[in-house]
């Protein structure tokens, strides 16, 4: 991609990356020197720059900081086995950052504004992205909304903003979660699909109760019956049911993660029948009582695939059996790995090549 010549640079006189231990990298503690910012002002988008990572200056009455129009998006680049970097899905994550945009009434972020900010803003940092197994670069691009006022408005000025920050290996223990039968992340016709600050901040307190009672997340059920499986905090579910890898529906009330799509389309490759359609909770309990439920995990950015351990339903324990290397989630979390190094066959054009 032709980069353009429109993008203002000023690069950081000094670098912090020699304070940070890249043998024990924590998720989200640091940032790399610089950060991209564009303005969107008077219908349209401004002159971008790439600065050195600082605080923002907000007017108190900045409208993202009262009525929530911000949206974000989370995506990785990773040193391939030949050392060069390469971002995983680039495009996916942009069309879905404007999904999101449009549901909260926010300016949509043209391709190659978004493709070439993350492009530059990581040939940059590059010395930033880890070479370590299982490390990377977790870059997040997001956007709020910058008009001061105190009205309840849609706003006529935000500010696209891209920082990133090198992310270990995620040593997660295996997940116990509670099915959700009373509280709601959200419903359809809500904004559930959209990745928006919101979503993320309403589904804390029933995770922090969760949490109070020994579970690490909620399973999401729809809001009207609270029957059928949706999604966790941050990542999508999967089941291994009887040799069929299933998962819930995308719905208004479900995000369109990037990491189910890859797996779903791995899993396709390596011959498992997939079924993408609505999961009861009595499904999963009969599939523990008549011993065909035999995986079930979640996949997103941050931890590709997170083993379940237990489930909860209506009080009661239910134990996935032991995984091994040869488990399903295990070998399209190899898979995956393979294709982002470049040590496989990039079959499907998800790599993108700083
Ligand atoms: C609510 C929610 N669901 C699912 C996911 C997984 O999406 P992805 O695989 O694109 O990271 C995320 C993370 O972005 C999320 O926040």
């Amino acid at each position: 991609m032709q980069l353009t010549s429109d993008l203002t640079i000023t690069k950081s006189p000094h670098t912090r990356i020699h304070e940070v231990d890249f043998s024990h990298l924590e998720f989200g503690r640091h940032t790399t020197d610089h950060m991209f910012v564009a303005d969107y002002k008077n219908g349209e988008w401004q002159t971008p720059t790439i600065v050195p990572y600082s605080n923002l200056s907000l007017n108190p009455v900045t409208l993202a900081l009262h009525y929530g129009q911000t949206v974000f998006e989370g995506m990785k680049a990773f040193r391939m086995a030949d050392k060069n970097v390469s971002l995983f899905r680039p495009f996916k994550h942009h069309e879905r950052f404007n999904t999101s945009l449009t549901r909260m009434c926010m300016p949509n972020v043209p391709e190659d504004l978004f493709i070439q900010g993350i492009h530059k803003l990581v040939e940059i940092d590059s010395a930033w992205v880890p070479s370590e197994e299982g490390s990377s670069l977790y870059i997040r691009p997001f956007m709020i909304a910058s008009e001061e006022r105190f009205g309840v408005k849609v706003s006529d000025e935000y500010k696209f903003i891209i920082v990133a920050g090198p992310v270990g290996p995620y040593y997660a223990m295996p997940l116990r979660l509670r099915i959700e039968r009373e509280y709601v992340r959200a419903a359809r016709g809500g904004t559930g699909y959209a990745k928006c600050g919101g979503n993320y901040g309403g589904a804390f307190l029933p995770t922090q109760l969760a949490k109070q009672d020994g579970y690490d997340q909620v399973m999401w059920t729809d809001a009207v019956e609270h029957k059928y499986i949706e999604e966790c905090g941050t990542m999508n579910l999967l089941f291994r049911i009887n040799d069929v890898i299933v998962t819930p529906t995308l719905s208004s009330s479900i995000l369109d993660g990037v990491t189910r799509d890859s797996i779903l389309t791995l899993a396709a490759d390596m011959d498992f029948t997939v079924e993408k359609r609505q999961v009861s909770v009595e499904e999963i309990r009969d599939g523990f009582k008549g011993n065909t439920m035999q995986e079930a995990f979640g996949a997103g950015t941050a931890a590709v695939v997170a083993p379940v351990q237990t489930i909860n339903i209506d009080g009661e324990d239910f134990d996935l059996p032991a995984w091994n290397e040869k488990s399903f989630m295990m070998q399209v979390k190899m898979k995956l790995s393979n294709i982002r190094r470049g040590v496989d066959a990039d079959n499907y054009e998800w790599n993108y090549i700083v």
